[in-house]
């Protein structure tokens, strides 16, 4: 990336999502062109937050451009433990929460698509670290100003809206989607 733009000249870099451990992300493809324009199935591709902490914030101190860590995670105390930890770092100027990912110990709906959560979320990360908190909202709720509210009230610096709105592409010959891995019976794929 930094061989196509001259990092120095961008307000903030955010680097793709970090999970607590590695994870492969979802098989290819990963993303398909629609008549509308694109739909994308990732998974997050990480290598975990040691690589981050190793690799990932060494690498972006040769630039100026202050360095925003997203954090994606699998419970509200793993975003409070990855949060703690990646905040105490001097090169890490925030923090983006990517709440748009599935809380996994509770019911597997994504932890921004419920304002109690989110607010429960934010206030305990805003008790870990001084550092600004951004708040990646979905996109995929009913209502996303109470979700918002929710955020700004437990103490987010900043809102982000939003993640990639769910979405599907059929084959029409196969009959099966495009792309996508099957959660809890859901095809996840985005706009
Ligand atoms: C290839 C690809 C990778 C992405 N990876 C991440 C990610 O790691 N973390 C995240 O919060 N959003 C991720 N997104 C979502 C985008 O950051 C963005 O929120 C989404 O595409 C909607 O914005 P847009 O309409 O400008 O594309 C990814 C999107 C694409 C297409």
């Amino acid at each position: 990336m930094d061989k196509i733009i001259d990092f120095n000249l961008l307000g903030a870099v955010i680097p793709k999502s970090i999970t607590k451990y590695p994870q492969r992300g979802n098989q290819n493809p990963r993303a398909c062109e629609t008549k509308g324009g694109m739909i994308n199935s990732i998974g997050i591709q990480s290598n975990g937050i040691d690589y981050y902490l190793k690799e990932i914030v060494p690498y972006y101190k040769q630039y100026r451009a202050p360095l925003i860590s997203s954090i994606s995670a699998e419970s509200i105390d793993e975003f409070v433990e990855m949060s703690e930890i990646i905040g105490a770092v001097p090169k890490v100027s925030a923090l983006e929460l990517n709440i748009s990912c599935p809380n996994l110990k509770s019911d597997g709906r994504a932890f921004g698509m419920s304002d109690d959560v989110t607010h429960h979320l934010v206030s305990r990360v805003r008790k870990v670290t001084d550092k600004p908190i951004l708040v990646k909202l979905t996109p995929n709720v009913t209502d996303i100003r109470s979700i918002a509210l929710a955020a700004e009230g437990a103490g987010a610096d900043s809102l982000i809206v939003a993640n990639t709105p769910l979405a599907m592409a059929i084959d029409i010959h196969s009959r099966q989607p495009k792309i996508g891995n099957i959660m809890g019976g859901v095809i996840w794929a985005g706009y």
